[in-house]
């Protein structure tokens, strides 16, 4: 049964594998996951209403709202009502759909490696009518977008060196003002990554 207050499975299993699948290789970042592609529909609470949405394999946390995403989602402030919004590294969409319902007129980049990931947000896009989500690989954003805002549970496990260069670069593009919410367990580095991040926006 769904749990009443997130609709979410509390029975359902660990997934996301925390190092490379043991029979594919594959990581929740592999660009074209060796493993089976099956799609399930699952039921989420997210932008204050129950949706149904499809998840599959090889795409991070595919039996729910990942724990760190739910903690992000319920303490970062609404997002900007307008402008470019990014969900840097969207999986199958928690936080991009939750902006894109949330702030209907703003245009939401979904941006993944993942191309499974982004056939997910593609159709849960489509399933709940949304036409302001832009699903595209990080080279398919166009270099002028600059954004209102910048929300991401990033890929940690991609490593210190490719994790750095990657927010570097798309933090650079936050408009001024704008800010950035980040969600990173501290077992996995938040504090070093936010004094590396003092030190590389100082
Ligand atoms: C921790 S998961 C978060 C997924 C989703 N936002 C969620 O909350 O369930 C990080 C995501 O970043 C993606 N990713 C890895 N490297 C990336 C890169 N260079 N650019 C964009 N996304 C990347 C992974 O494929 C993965 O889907």
């Amino acid at each position: 049964m769904p749990d009443a207050a997130s609709g979410e499975r509390p029975d359902a299993p660990a997934d996301h594998p925390k190092t490379a699948d043991e029979a594919t290789g594959d990581h929740y970042f592999t660009a074209r996951p060796a493993s089976p592609g099956e799609r399930r529909t699952i039921i989420v609470w997210l932008a204050e209403r129950e949706l149904t949405v499809e998840t599959a394999g090889g795409v991070f946390s595919s039996y729910r709202v990942d724990h760190g995403t739910r903690a992000l989602l319920g303490v970062a402030p609404p997002p900007p009502a307008s402008g470019d919004l990014l969900d840097l590294g969207c999986g199958w969409g928690p936080i991009a759909l939750s902006l894109a319902l949330a702030s209907p007129v703003a245009t939401v980049w979904a941006v993944d490696v993942n191309e499974r990931a982004l056939d997910l947000v593609r159709r849960n896009a489509e399933r709940l009518g949304l036409g302001n989500l832009r699903t595209v690989t990080p080279d398919q954003v166009p270099d002028d977008v600059s954004f209102a805002a910048v929300w991401s549970n990033p890929p940690i496990r991609v490593g210190k060196e490719a994790l750095h260069a990657m927010l570097g670069s798309w933090l650079r593009r936050l408009a001024p003002g704008a800010s950035a919410h980040l969600v990173v367990q501290r077992n996995l580095g938040a504090d070093s990554l936010q004094h590396w991040w003092c030190g590389a926006s100082a």
